[in-house]
């Protein structure tokens, strides 16, 4: 496996083939612990591993270079995917400091027992001469946690971007033009929209700061290395921070006996009528992993649940707790569902749910007592039709 980014820069993370799940996000594709070692007059490490493969991550830094030679581990970010490894790998560096921002290192105290680090703690627009290369840091909160941070390379022209640009992604292969560009930035895609889509707007402020910068590779914390594909995924997370709208809808729904299958059927048919993508999702059937990551950048989406016990089914109710968290941005739609004899619940909260998510509703819920009746079905296909019309006018 070839793992060097740079003459004397190599990554040394762990693969994790086998992880299936990232606090609710269904890891299908496994994922990565990206770390790496910079072997300059001085030597860094960028980033930790998870905290069980924190041997093999030692064993990987000690294949390069002795572990009395480290001098810096960098921390970006201290969530425990990353910083979990790092108690581990600062117990058998003698001569290493903790390099971190000031909240980092709040962070790191609050998680591990660190009384015996030494601390470097730097700023945003600071600088650590490595010898020939040197590490600057920006700060870039909420990217994914208000601590994070990126280290710059500009000798190398080397951004390491931590959660931002990853992918959940387990490869033989460390390089963007090592696997087809289409599943890396699927992969892309689902990590922005499963764990940072709610942060668009400060990832909009980093994406600007990082395009001041004379940027030749992207090495994230999760994934493959960018070193082909920059201007491909730039360009896409242009469009996911806004959750630019394309032509594309979605109809997403729980049924119980049927009826709201058979309009959630009726809106599809309608919203088939025109020249648009139509997604169907049952959420019996379907992950929010997979329905989040379509959602970020359809046009409009229909939701529908039936009433049971007088409130949603619960599987629904969990998709849209998951949907409300990452708040998708500039979407249109409506609720739908039936009931038996209380209107409550139901299509009622599924509205509800998306205003809280300051999704545009564009009708009243369209509501069925028990099965559907040929008009209301009718008014179905209507709805999605005028969602498929609105959906028309987007670009891919
Ligand atoms: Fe990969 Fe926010 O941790």
């Amino acid at each position: 496996m070839n793992t060097e980014l740079k003459n004397g820069i190599n990554w040394v993370g762990h693969i994790d083939w086998t992880v299936r799940d990232f606090h609710g996000y269904k890891t299908e594709s496994g994922s990565t612990y990206n770390s790496y070692l910079i072997e300059d007059e001085k030597c860094a490490v960028i980033d930790g591993v998870k905290g069980p493969y924190s041997d093999k991550h030692i064993e990987h830094i000690k294949s390069f270079t002795a572990l009395e030679n480290i001098n810096y581990i960098v921390c970006n970010h201290a969530e425990p995917d990353h910083s979990g490894g790092l108690p581990a790998l600062m117990a058998v560096c003698p001569n290493a400091e903790m390099v971190c921002n000031e909240k980092c290192k709040i962070a790191l105290e609050k998680h591990f027992d660190t009384s015996a680090w030494k601390w470097h703690v730097v700023d945003d627009g600071d600088s650590i001469s490595l010898g020939k290369r040197s590490l600057s840091f920006i700060n870039t909160p909420m990217v994914h946690w208000p601590e994070s941070m990126f280290t710059y390379v500009p000798e190398d022209k080397i951004l390491f971007s931590m959660d931002a640009f990853g992918q959940h992604f387990a490869s033989a292969f460390r390089f963007d033009d090592e696997e087809p560009l289409d599943v890396v930035l699927h992969e892309a895609k689902a990590y922005y929209a499963n764990i940072v889509m709610l942060y668009g707007r400060p990832i909009a402020q980093t994406m600007a700061k990082a395009a001041e910068l004379d940027i030749e590779m992207i090495a994230p914390s999760h994934g493959v290395i960018w070193r082909s594909h920059l201007k491909e995924v730039f360009e896409a997370y242009q469009k996911w921070v806004v959750c630019k709208p394309t032509p594309k809808i979605i109809v997403l729904y729980a049924t119980m006996w049927n009826s709201t299958q058979q309009m959630a059927d009726a809106i599809l048919e309608g919203a088939q009528e025109c020249d648009v993508e139509a997604r169907f999702y049952n959420v019996d059937t379907t992950h929010a992993t997979t329905i989040v990551t379509e959602i970020l950048d359809c046009a409009a989406i229909a939701i529908g649940s039936p009433t049971l016990n007088n409130t949603l089914m619960p599987n629904m109710a969990g998709v849209l707790c998951y949907m409300k968290g990452l708040r998708p941005t500039n979407k249109q739609g409506f609720a739908f569902g039936s009931y038996g004899w209380s209107k409550r619940g139901g299509a009622s909260e599924v509205e509800d749910a998306m205003k809280e998510m300051k999704i545009e509703i564009t009708q009243d819920p369209i509501r069925s007592q028990y099965v559907p009746t040929p008009e209301i079905l009718e008014q179905c296909r209507e709805a999605g039709r005028q969602m498929g019309k609105y959906a028309e006018q987007f670009e891919n």
